[in-house]
Protein backbone atom coordinates (compact mmCIF):
# COMPACT_ATOMS: atom_id res chain seq x y z
CA UNK A 1 0.00 0.00 0.00
CA UNK A 2 1.34 3.45 -1.16
CA UNK A 3 -0.06 7.07 0.23
CA UNK A 4 0.13 10.10 -1.39
CA UNK A 5 -0.47 13.38 0.00
CA UNK A 6 -2.62 15.78 -2.08
CA UNK A 7 -2.90 19.06 -0.81
CA UNK A 8 -6.35 21.65 -1.22
CA UNK A 9 -6.55 22.30 -4.88
CA UNK A 10 -5.08 18.95 -6.46
CA UNK A 11 -8.64 17.42 -6.65
CA UNK A 12 -8.67 13.63 -6.23
CA UNK A 13 -5.34 12.89 -8.79
CA UNK A 14 -6.56 10.00 -11.42
CA UNK A 15 -8.25 8.15 -8.59
CA UNK A 16 -10.76 4.80 -9.55
CA UNK A 17 -12.85 5.77 -6.37
CA UNK A 18 -13.54 9.08 -4.10
CA UNK A 19 -13.90 8.65 -0.45
CA UNK A 20 -16.46 11.04 1.25
CA UNK A 21 -18.76 11.52 4.06
CA UNK A 22 -21.94 12.23 4.96
CA UNK A 23 -23.13 13.79 8.28
CA UNK A 24 -26.75 13.10 9.60
CA UNK A 25 -28.36 16.29 10.33
CA UNK A 26 -31.41 16.33 12.76
CA UNK A 27 -34.67 17.96 10.82
CA UNK A 28 -37.73 19.04 12.88
CA UNK A 29 -36.76 15.27 14.12
CA UNK A 30 -35.93 13.49 11.26
CA UNK A 31 -32.73 11.88 10.71
CA UNK A 32 -31.39 13.32 7.34
CA UNK A 33 -27.90 13.02 5.57
CA UNK A 34 -25.54 15.98 4.94
CA UNK A 35 -23.06 16.39 2.35
CA UNK A 36 -23.14 20.49 2.79
CA UNK A 37 -19.45 20.25 4.20
CA UNK A 38 -18.16 19.04 0.49
CA UNK A 39 -16.02 21.76 -1.27
CA UNK A 40 -17.21 20.13 -4.74
CA UNK A 41 -20.14 21.92 -5.85
CA UNK A 42 -20.55 19.90 -9.04
CA UNK A 43 -20.62 16.87 -7.24
CA UNK A 44 -22.91 18.29 -4.59
CA UNK A 45 -25.16 18.42 -7.22
CA UNK A 46 -24.99 14.94 -8.65
CA UNK A 47 -25.83 13.18 -5.44
CA UNK A 48 -28.58 15.54 -4.58
CA UNK A 49 -29.70 14.50 -8.00
CA UNK A 50 -29.80 11.07 -7.49
CA UNK A 51 -32.86 9.17 -6.15
CA UNK A 52 -30.85 6.74 -3.84
CA UNK A 53 -30.15 9.96 -1.80
CA UNK A 54 -33.28 10.71 -0.61
CA UNK A 55 -33.11 7.36 1.31
CA UNK A 56 -30.05 7.64 2.62
CA UNK A 57 -30.02 8.51 6.06
CA UNK A 58 -26.12 9.18 6.71
CA UNK A 59 -26.09 6.67 9.32
CA UNK A 60 -22.70 5.28 10.87
CA UNK A 61 -21.43 3.25 8.52
CA UNK A 62 -24.35 3.39 6.03
CA UNK A 63 -22.66 3.21 1.90
CA UNK A 64 -23.90 4.74 -1.06
CA UNK A 65 -22.13 5.07 -4.01
CA UNK A 66 -22.85 5.85 -7.47
CA UNK A 67 -20.67 6.82 -11.19
CA UNK A 68 -18.93 10.38 -11.26
CA UNK A 69 -19.42 12.62 -13.94
CA UNK A 70 -16.04 11.64 -14.89
CA UNK A 71 -16.33 8.21 -15.09
CA UNK A 72 -14.66 7.48 -11.41
CA UNK A 73 -16.53 5.78 -8.31
CA UNK A 74 -18.03 8.00 -5.42
CA UNK A 75 -18.44 6.35 -2.10
CA UNK A 76 -20.40 8.21 0.41
CA UNK A 77 -20.07 7.11 4.14
CA UNK A 78 -22.64 7.76 6.64
CA UNK A 79 -20.44 8.49 9.56
CA UNK A 80 -23.66 9.41 12.13
CA UNK A 81 -24.08 12.03 14.54
CA UNK A 82 -20.75 13.90 13.77
CA UNK A 83 -20.16 14.76 17.62
CA UNK A 84 -20.29 11.18 18.45
CA UNK A 85 -17.63 10.15 15.30
CA UNK A 86 -14.42 9.67 17.82
CA UNK A 87 -10.70 8.15 16.64
CA UNK A 88 -11.87 4.65 17.13
CA UNK A 89 -14.76 4.89 15.19
CA UNK A 90 -13.01 6.17 12.19
CA UNK A 91 -10.31 3.44 12.62
CA UNK A 92 -13.48 1.22 12.47
CA UNK A 93 -15.22 2.69 9.36
CA UNK A 94 -11.83 2.82 7.44
CA UNK A 95 -11.60 -0.91 8.07
CA UNK A 96 -15.07 -1.39 6.67
CA UNK A 97 -14.27 0.48 3.61
CA UNK A 98 -11.32 -1.43 3.00
CA UNK A 99 -13.01 -4.70 3.22
CA UNK A 100 -15.81 -3.67 1.31
CA UNK A 101 -13.35 -2.60 -1.78
CA UNK A 102 -13.11 -5.40 -4.40
CA UNK A 103 -9.22 -5.48 -5.11
CA UNK A 104 -9.56 -5.89 -8.96
CA UNK A 105 -11.85 -3.09 -9.08
CA UNK A 106 -9.66 -0.36 -7.69
CA UNK A 107 -5.73 0.42 -7.97
CA UNK A 108 -6.12 3.78 -6.57
CA UNK A 109 -8.65 5.53 -4.30
CA UNK A 110 -8.52 8.57 -2.42
CA UNK A 111 -9.98 9.67 0.97
CA UNK A 112 -11.49 13.26 1.48
CA UNK A 113 -9.63 14.15 4.97
CA UNK A 114 -11.73 17.37 5.45
CA UNK A 115 -14.66 14.90 5.13
CA UNK A 116 -13.71 12.40 7.99
CA UNK A 117 -11.92 14.99 10.30
CA UNK A 118 -14.27 15.11 13.07
CA UNK A 119 -11.14 15.14 15.51
CA UNK A 120 -10.36 18.10 14.09
CA UNK A 121 -7.18 17.81 13.26
CA UNK A 122 -6.45 16.60 9.72
CA UNK A 123 -2.62 14.82 10.80
CA UNK A 124 -4.26 12.96 13.00
CA UNK A 125 -7.17 11.99 10.82
CA UNK A 126 -4.99 11.08 7.91
CA UNK A 127 -2.82 9.23 10.15
CA UNK A 128 -6.11 6.88 11.57
CA UNK A 129 -6.95 6.27 8.16
CA UNK A 130 -3.83 5.34 6.93
CA UNK A 131 -3.03 3.05 10.14
CA UNK A 132 -6.52 1.52 10.08
CA UNK A 133 -5.85 0.30 5.99
CA UNK A 134 -2.51 -0.99 6.62
CA UNK A 135 -3.50 -3.24 10.01
CA UNK A 136 -6.86 -4.02 8.01
CA UNK A 137 -4.68 -5.30 4.82
CA UNK A 138 -2.69 -8.29 6.46
CA UNK A 139 -3.65 -12.06 5.78
CA UNK A 140 -1.65 -15.09 6.96
CA UNK A 141 -1.24 -16.70 4.01
CA UNK A 142 1.75 -18.64 4.01
CA UNK A 143 0.33 -22.09 3.98
CA UNK A 144 -2.42 -21.70 1.30
CA UNK A 145 -1.58 -23.32 -2.05
CA UNK A 146 -4.34 -20.88 -4.09
CA UNK A 147 -3.15 -17.04 -2.40
CA UNK A 148 -5.83 -14.26 -2.30
CA UNK A 149 -4.76 -12.15 -5.32
CA UNK A 150 -3.10 -8.79 -3.92
CA UNK A 151 -2.34 -5.88 -6.30
CA UNK A 152 -0.75 -2.63 -4.99
CA UNK A 153 -3.11 -0.25 -3.78
CA UNK A 154 -2.36 4.09 -4.15
CA UNK A 155 -3.97 5.70 -1.18
CA UNK A 156 -4.57 9.32 -1.82
CA UNK A 157 -5.49 11.28 1.40
CA UNK A 158 -6.92 14.31 -0.13
CA UNK A 159 -7.50 17.76 0.49
CA UNK A 160 -5.52 18.29 3.14
CA UNK A 161 -4.28 22.04 4.14
CA UNK A 162 -0.83 22.06 2.60
CA UNK A 163 1.12 23.58 5.77
CA UNK A 164 0.14 19.90 6.88
CA UNK A 165 1.51 18.09 4.17
CA UNK A 166 5.11 17.70 5.87
CA UNK A 167 3.13 16.48 9.28
CA UNK A 168 1.43 14.37 7.75
CA UNK A 169 4.17 12.89 5.58
CA UNK A 170 5.78 12.20 9.32
CA UNK A 171 3.12 10.95 10.86
CA UNK A 172 2.57 8.63 7.97
CA UNK A 173 6.44 7.31 8.71
CA UNK A 174 5.66 6.30 11.89
CA UNK A 175 2.44 4.66 11.18
CA UNK A 176 4.11 2.31 8.73
CA UNK A 177 7.03 1.60 11.31
CA UNK A 178 4.46 0.43 13.82
CA UNK A 179 1.81 -1.13 11.77
CA UNK A 180 5.04 -3.47 9.77
CA UNK A 181 5.82 -4.23 13.45
CA UNK A 182 2.72 -5.58 14.48
CA UNK A 183 2.84 -6.99 11.20
CA UNK A 184 5.65 -8.90 12.21
CA UNK A 185 4.55 -9.51 15.45
CA UNK A 186 1.14 -11.19 13.88
CA UNK A 187 2.90 -13.46 11.51
CA UNK A 188 4.97 -14.93 14.56
CA UNK A 189 1.79 -15.46 16.54
CA UNK A 190 0.11 -16.71 13.50
CA UNK A 191 3.06 -19.43 12.50
CA UNK A 192 2.59 -22.65 13.59
CA UNK A 193 4.17 -24.41 16.47
CA UNK A 194 5.47 -27.39 14.82
CA UNK A 195 7.54 -25.26 12.45
CA UNK A 196 7.84 -22.15 14.87
CA UNK A 197 9.20 -23.94 18.22
CA UNK A 198 12.04 -22.38 20.37
CA UNK A 199 15.00 -22.48 18.89
CA UNK A 200 13.55 -21.40 15.51
CA UNK A 201 11.86 -18.29 17.04
CA UNK A 202 14.92 -16.88 18.18
CA UNK A 203 16.71 -17.38 15.02
CA UNK A 204 13.79 -15.48 12.95
CA UNK A 205 13.73 -12.64 15.57
CA UNK A 206 17.48 -12.21 15.57
CA UNK A 207 17.53 -12.06 11.34
CA UNK A 208 14.56 -9.44 11.69
CA UNK A 209 16.81 -7.67 14.40
CA UNK A 210 19.92 -7.90 11.98
CA UNK A 211 18.10 -6.52 8.58
CA UNK A 212 16.03 -4.16 10.40
CA UNK A 213 16.99 -2.85 14.24
CA UNK A 214 20.16 -1.13 13.37
CA UNK A 215 22.53 -0.51 16.54
CA UNK A 216 20.43 -3.20 18.74
CA UNK A 217 22.52 -5.75 20.40
CA UNK A 218 21.59 -9.12 20.37
CA UNK A 219 22.22 -11.62 22.97
CA UNK A 220 20.66 -14.80 22.68
CA UNK A 221 21.35 -17.44 25.68
CA UNK A 222 21.41 -21.30 24.77
CA UNK A 223 20.17 -24.14 27.23
CA UNK A 224 24.14 -24.23 28.82
CA UNK A 225 23.61 -20.37 29.45
CA UNK A 226 20.44 -20.79 30.75
CA UNK A 227 21.51 -23.43 32.86
CA UNK A 228 24.71 -21.57 33.69
CA UNK A 229 22.11 -18.81 35.11
CA UNK A 230 20.60 -20.84 37.21
CA UNK A 231 17.34 -20.19 35.63
CA UNK A 232 15.69 -23.63 37.00
CA UNK A 233 12.05 -22.48 36.54
CA UNK A 234 12.66 -22.01 33.52
CA UNK A 235 14.43 -25.03 32.49
CA UNK A 236 11.66 -26.90 34.21
CA UNK A 237 9.16 -26.05 32.10
CA UNK A 238 11.59 -26.84 28.93
CA UNK A 239 12.36 -30.30 30.27
CA UNK A 240 9.67 -31.56 28.70
CA UNK A 241 10.80 -30.46 25.21
CA UNK A 242 12.56 -32.00 22.02
CA UNK A 243 13.84 -28.54 21.67
CA UNK A 244 16.35 -26.06 23.64
CA UNK A 245 15.16 -22.98 25.25
CA UNK A 246 16.29 -19.67 23.86
CA UNK A 247 16.72 -16.61 26.10
CA UNK A 248 16.46 -13.40 23.78
CA UNK A 249 17.69 -10.33 25.08
CA UNK A 250 18.26 -7.15 22.59
CA UNK A 251 18.99 -3.88 24.11
CA UNK A 252 18.50 -0.54 22.07
CA UNK A 253 20.03 2.75 23.58
CA UNK A 254 19.15 6.50 22.34
CA UNK A 255 22.36 8.09 20.28
CA UNK A 256 21.97 10.60 23.50
CA UNK A 257 21.01 8.97 26.02
CA UNK A 258 23.19 9.84 29.52
CA UNK A 259 23.01 8.14 32.52
CA UNK A 260 19.98 10.54 33.34
CA UNK A 261 18.10 8.36 30.40
CA UNK A 262 15.13 6.33 31.39
CA UNK A 263 15.84 2.73 31.15
CA UNK A 264 12.58 0.09 30.52
CA UNK A 265 12.72 -3.74 30.13
CA UNK A 266 10.22 -5.32 27.97
CA UNK A 267 9.68 -9.07 30.09
CA UNK A 268 7.65 -11.63 27.27
CA UNK A 269 6.26 -15.11 27.72
CA UNK A 270 7.03 -17.13 24.76
CA UNK A 271 5.23 -20.16 24.85
CA UNK A 272 5.56 -21.89 21.53
CA UNK A 273 2.79 -23.76 21.97
CA UNK A 274 1.07 -24.86 25.98
CA UNK A 275 -0.14 -28.43 26.09
CA UNK A 276 -0.43 -28.09 29.91
CA UNK A 277 2.11 -30.26 30.44
CA UNK A 278 1.51 -33.68 33.11
CA UNK A 279 -1.24 -30.81 33.73
CA UNK A 280 -2.27 -31.77 30.34
CA UNK A 281 -5.14 -29.44 28.99
CA UNK A 282 -7.84 -31.35 27.31
CA UNK A 283 -8.01 -30.49 23.48
CA UNK A 284 -10.52 -28.19 23.17
CA UNK A 285 -8.18 -26.00 25.32
CA UNK A 286 -5.21 -27.16 23.78
CA UNK A 287 -6.05 -26.02 20.24
CA UNK A 288 -5.05 -22.59 19.65
CA UNK A 289 -2.12 -22.42 22.15
CA UNK A 290 0.02 -21.81 19.30
CA UNK A 291 -0.93 -18.16 20.97
CA UNK A 292 0.69 -18.80 24.25
CA UNK A 293 3.86 -16.54 22.80
CA UNK A 294 1.88 -14.01 22.21
CA UNK A 295 3.46 -11.82 25.08
CA UNK A 296 6.73 -12.47 23.78
CA UNK A 297 5.85 -11.36 19.98
CA UNK A 298 3.66 -8.29 21.43
CA UNK A 299 6.67 -7.03 23.56
CA UNK A 300 9.02 -7.40 20.71
CA UNK A 301 6.56 -5.65 18.29
CA UNK A 302 6.52 -2.91 20.33
CA UNK A 303 10.21 -3.01 21.03
CA UNK A 304 10.86 -3.02 17.18
CA UNK A 305 8.46 -0.34 16.42
CA UNK A 306 9.80 2.16 19.16
CA UNK A 307 13.34 1.57 17.83
CA UNK A 308 12.68 2.77 14.27
CA UNK A 309 10.80 5.59 16.08
CA UNK A 310 14.16 6.39 17.66
CA UNK A 311 12.76 6.24 20.82
CA UNK A 312 14.22 8.48 23.81
CA UNK A 313 14.44 5.97 26.42
CA UNK A 314 17.09 2.72 26.82
CA UNK A 315 14.91 -0.22 26.15
CA UNK A 316 15.81 -3.86 27.21
CA UNK A 317 13.55 -6.67 25.54
CA UNK A 318 13.52 -9.89 27.78
CA UNK A 319 12.10 -13.34 25.43
CA UNK A 320 11.71 -16.35 27.73
CA UNK A 321 10.92 -19.00 24.88
CA UNK A 322 10.45 -22.73 25.21
CA UNK A 323 7.21 -25.21 24.57
CA UNK A 324 5.29 -26.79 27.53
CA UNK A 325 5.38 -30.37 26.29
CA UNK A 326 5.64 -33.99 27.66
CA UNK A 327 8.33 -36.58 27.52
CA UNK A 328 9.92 -38.51 30.25
CA UNK A 329 11.94 -35.62 31.82
CA UNK A 330 8.77 -33.69 32.15
CA UNK A 331 8.59 -32.10 35.06
CA UNK A 332 5.74 -34.09 37.79
CA UNK A 333 3.19 -32.20 39.20
CA UNK A 334 4.77 -31.48 43.06
CA UNK A 335 8.16 -31.38 41.68
CA UNK A 336 10.28 -28.43 43.93
CA UNK A 337 12.65 -26.22 41.86
CA UNK A 338 14.50 -23.44 42.45
CA UNK A 339 14.04 -20.09 40.33
CA UNK A 340 17.48 -17.99 39.76
CA UNK A 341 16.44 -15.65 42.38
CA UNK A 342 17.00 -18.50 44.70
CA UNK A 343 13.59 -19.02 45.87
CA UNK A 344 11.76 -22.38 45.58
CA UNK A 345 8.61 -23.43 44.31
CA UNK A 346 6.60 -26.19 44.67
CA UNK A 347 5.04 -26.92 41.57
CA UNK A 348 1.60 -28.48 41.84
CA UNK A 349 0.24 -27.39 38.38
CA UNK A 350 2.63 -27.40 35.62
CA UNK A 351 -0.03 -25.65 33.10
CA UNK A 352 0.72 -23.00 34.96
CA UNK A 353 3.88 -22.79 33.15
CA UNK A 354 4.01 -19.21 31.78
CA UNK A 355 4.56 -17.28 35.45
CA UNK A 356 7.17 -19.92 36.36
CA UNK A 357 9.53 -18.70 32.83
CA UNK A 358 8.61 -15.42 33.63
CA UNK A 359 9.94 -15.30 37.28
CA UNK A 360 13.68 -16.28 35.60
CA UNK A 361 13.18 -14.00 32.79
CA UNK A 362 11.96 -10.61 35.19
CA UNK A 363 14.39 -11.58 37.83
CA UNK A 364 17.02 -11.64 35.02
CA UNK A 365 16.00 -8.76 33.43
CA UNK A 366 15.49 -6.70 37.34
CA UNK A 367 19.30 -7.16 36.91
CA UNK A 368 20.07 -5.14 33.70
CA UNK A 369 19.04 -2.29 36.05
CA UNK A 370 16.00 -0.93 34.13
CA UNK A 371 13.77 1.83 36.36
CA UNK A 372 10.34 -0.16 34.86
CA UNK A 373 9.32 -3.33 33.53
CA UNK A 374 6.49 -4.74 31.64
CA UNK A 375 5.73 -7.85 31.23
CA UNK A 376 3.35 -9.48 28.73
CA UNK A 377 1.83 -12.86 28.97
CA UNK A 378 -1.18 -14.71 28.01
CA UNK A 379 -1.14 -15.87 31.45
CA UNK A 380 -4.77 -16.83 32.35
CA UNK A 381 -7.91 -18.14 31.47
CA UNK A 382 -9.17 -16.72 34.09
CA UNK A 383 -8.45 -13.00 32.88
CA UNK A 384 -10.76 -14.17 30.04
CA UNK A 385 -13.71 -14.76 32.72
CA UNK A 386 -12.62 -11.41 34.13
CA UNK A 387 -12.09 -9.18 31.57
CA UNK A 388 -13.55 -11.09 28.53
CA UNK A 389 -11.22 -11.68 25.25
CA UNK A 390 -11.72 -7.50 24.67
CA UNK A 391 -10.03 -6.20 27.45
CA UNK A 392 -6.29 -6.66 28.45
CA UNK A 393 -5.94 -7.13 32.33
CA UNK A 394 -2.99 -4.54 34.27
CA UNK A 395 -1.42 -5.01 37.80
CA UNK A 396 1.44 -4.37 39.60
CA UNK A 397 3.73 -3.08 42.12
CA UNK A 398 3.47 0.48 41.04
CA UNK A 399 0.24 2.84 41.09
CA UNK A 400 1.93 5.74 38.96
CA UNK A 401 3.64 3.25 36.62
CA UNK A 402 0.41 1.62 36.18
CA UNK A 403 -1.40 4.52 35.20
CA UNK A 404 0.93 5.79 32.69
CA UNK A 405 0.34 2.56 30.96
CA UNK A 406 -3.44 2.79 31.30
CA UNK A 407 -3.20 6.46 29.75
CA UNK A 408 -1.32 5.44 26.93
CA UNK A 409 -3.69 2.19 26.00
CA UNK A 410 -6.41 4.79 26.32
CA UNK A 411 -5.21 7.32 24.25
CA UNK A 412 -4.38 4.39 21.46
CA UNK A 413 -8.28 3.60 22.31
CA UNK A 414 -6.82 -0.23 23.63
CA UNK A 415 -8.94 -1.40 26.45
CA UNK A 416 -6.95 -2.20 29.51
CA UNK A 417 -8.51 -2.59 32.98
CA UNK A 418 -6.35 -2.44 36.76
CA UNK A 419 -7.04 -5.27 38.84
CA UNK A 420 -5.37 -5.71 42.27
CA UNK A 421 -2.59 -7.72 44.21
CA UNK A 422 -4.11 -7.80 48.08
CA UNK A 423 -2.04 -9.66 50.17
CA UNK A 424 -4.43 -12.44 51.46
CA UNK A 425 -3.48 -13.39 47.59
CA UNK A 426 -0.20 -12.88 48.26
CA UNK A 427 -0.69 -15.74 50.70
CA UNK A 428 -2.70 -17.72 48.59
CA UNK A 429 0.71 -18.95 47.01
CA UNK A 430 2.95 -19.77 50.02
CA UNK A 431 3.84 -23.43 49.90
CA UNK A 432 3.76 -25.95 52.95
CA UNK A 433 6.87 -27.63 51.30
CA UNK A 434 8.66 -24.58 49.42
CA UNK A 435 8.64 -20.86 49.75
CA UNK A 436 5.75 -20.71 46.67
CA UNK A 437 3.76 -22.80 45.01
CA UNK A 438 2.42 -21.91 41.17
CA UNK A 439 -0.84 -21.87 41.81
CA UNK A 440 -3.60 -20.73 44.27
CA UNK A 441 -6.81 -21.37 45.10
CA UNK A 442 -9.11 -23.09 42.15
CA UNK A 443 -10.99 -20.70 40.27
CA UNK A 444 -10.44 -17.75 43.06
CA UNK A 445 -9.10 -14.22 41.96
CA UNK A 446 -6.33 -16.60 39.39
CA UNK A 447 -5.48 -13.41 36.93
CA UNK A 448 -4.04 -11.68 40.39
CA UNK A 449 -2.62 -14.53 41.56
CA UNK A 450 -0.54 -15.60 38.69
CA UNK A 451 0.78 -11.38 38.85
CA UNK A 452 1.18 -12.25 42.91
CA UNK A 453 3.80 -14.97 41.75
CA UNK A 454 5.49 -12.74 39.45
CA UNK A 455 6.24 -9.90 41.93
CA UNK A 456 7.81 -12.21 43.82
CA UNK A 457 10.51 -12.26 41.32
CA UNK A 458 10.77 -8.68 41.13
CA UNK A 459 13.80 -6.69 43.26
CA UNK A 460 15.87 -3.97 43.63
CA UNK A 461 12.77 -1.80 44.06
CA UNK A 462 12.27 -1.89 40.05
CA UNK A 463 8.63 -0.43 39.06
CA UNK A 464 6.89 -3.58 37.51
CA UNK A 465 3.45 -3.70 35.81
CA UNK A 466 2.41 -7.04 34.07
CA UNK A 467 0.09 -7.56 31.12
CA UNK A 468 -2.20 -10.26 30.98
CA UNK A 469 -3.31 -10.48 26.53
CA UNK A 470 -5.03 -13.95 27.32
CA UNK A 471 -7.84 -12.42 25.85
CA UNK A 472 -6.95 -9.79 23.52
CA UNK A 473 -4.26 -11.61 21.91
CA UNK A 474 -6.62 -13.52 18.99
CA UNK A 475 -9.58 -12.02 17.12
CA UNK A 476 -11.40 -9.50 17.94
CA UNK A 477 -15.08 -9.96 16.51
CA UNK A 478 -15.94 -5.59 17.37
CA UNK A 479 -12.40 -4.42 15.70
CA UNK A 480 -12.93 -4.57 11.93
CA UNK A 481 -9.01 -3.67 11.36
CA UNK A 482 -8.44 -6.85 13.19
CA UNK A 483 -8.65 -10.09 11.30
CA UNK A 484 -11.20 -12.83 11.56
CA UNK A 485 -9.06 -15.33 13.16
CA UNK A 486 -5.44 -15.20 14.50
CA UNK A 487 -3.39 -12.53 16.12
CA UNK A 488 -5.22 -9.08 17.15
CA UNK A 489 -2.02 -7.52 17.02
CA UNK A 490 -3.31 -5.30 20.11
CA UNK A 491 -1.22 -3.27 22.47
CA UNK A 492 1.74 -2.93 20.18
CA UNK A 493 0.57 0.37 19.34
CA UNK A 494 0.17 1.56 23.04
CA UNK A 495 3.15 0.07 24.22
CA UNK A 496 5.11 1.66 21.89
CA UNK A 497 3.66 5.06 21.86
CA UNK A 498 4.65 4.68 25.78
CA UNK A 499 8.13 4.26 24.83
CA UNK A 500 8.46 6.82 22.31
CA UNK A 501 6.12 9.18 23.42
CA UNK A 502 6.23 8.65 27.25
CA UNK A 503 1.97 8.39 26.99
N1 LIG B 1 -1.59 -20.25 28.46
C1 LIG B 1 -2.49 -20.51 29.51
C2 LIG B 1 -3.51 -19.41 29.74
C3 LIG B 1 -4.53 -19.22 28.66
C4 LIG B 1 -5.74 -19.89 28.70
C5 LIG B 1 -4.32 -18.32 27.64
C6 LIG B 1 -6.68 -19.68 27.72
C7 LIG B 1 -5.27 -18.11 26.65
C8 LIG B 1 -6.45 -18.79 26.70
C9 LIG B 1 -1.71 -20.69 30.82
O1 LIG B 1 -0.45 -21.23 30.70
C10 LIG B 1 -2.51 -21.62 31.67
O2 LIG B 1 -2.67 -22.74 31.28
N2 LIG B 1 -2.98 -21.12 32.80
C11 LIG B 1 -3.76 -21.91 33.69
C12 LIG B 1 -3.34 -21.55 35.08
C13 LIG B 1 -3.94 -22.43 36.13
C14 LIG B 1 -3.42 -23.84 36.01
C15 LIG B 1 -3.60 -21.84 37.48
C16 LIG B 1 -5.22 -21.60 33.44
O3 LIG B 1 -5.55 -20.46 33.18
O4 LIG B 1 -6.02 -22.51 33.51
MN1 LIG C 1 -0.49 -23.34 30.69
ZN1 LIG D 1 0.51 -20.96 28.92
Amino acid sequence: MKFMIDSVGNHFLGSDLKILSSFQKDVKGEKHASVDHWSDKGLKEEIHALKAFKTFHGDKDEMLSFTGATGETILVVGLGDKTKFHAEDLRKTTAKIFKSLNPQRYSTISFSIPCFNTVRDEVKTAQLIAESLLMTDYSFETYKSKKAPKAELTVHLSHVDKKNNLKIEKALQSTKNICESINVMKDFINEAPNVLHSEEYAKRIEADVKKNLKGVKVKILNKAQIQKEKMGLFLSVNSGSGYEPRLVHLTYEPTKATSKTKHIALVGKGITFDTGGYSMKPAASMAGMKNDMGGSATVYGAFRAAVLEKAPVKITCILALTDNAVNSFATFPDAIVAGRNGKTVEILNTDAEGRLILADALDYACDQNPHYIIDAATLTGACLVALGNQVCAILGNDQKWIEEILSAAKHQDEYMWQLPIINEWRQDIKSKVADLKNIGTPMRAGTAIGAAFLEEFIKNDVKWAHLDIAGVVDAQSHLPYCQSFGASGLLVRSLTSLLVHGK
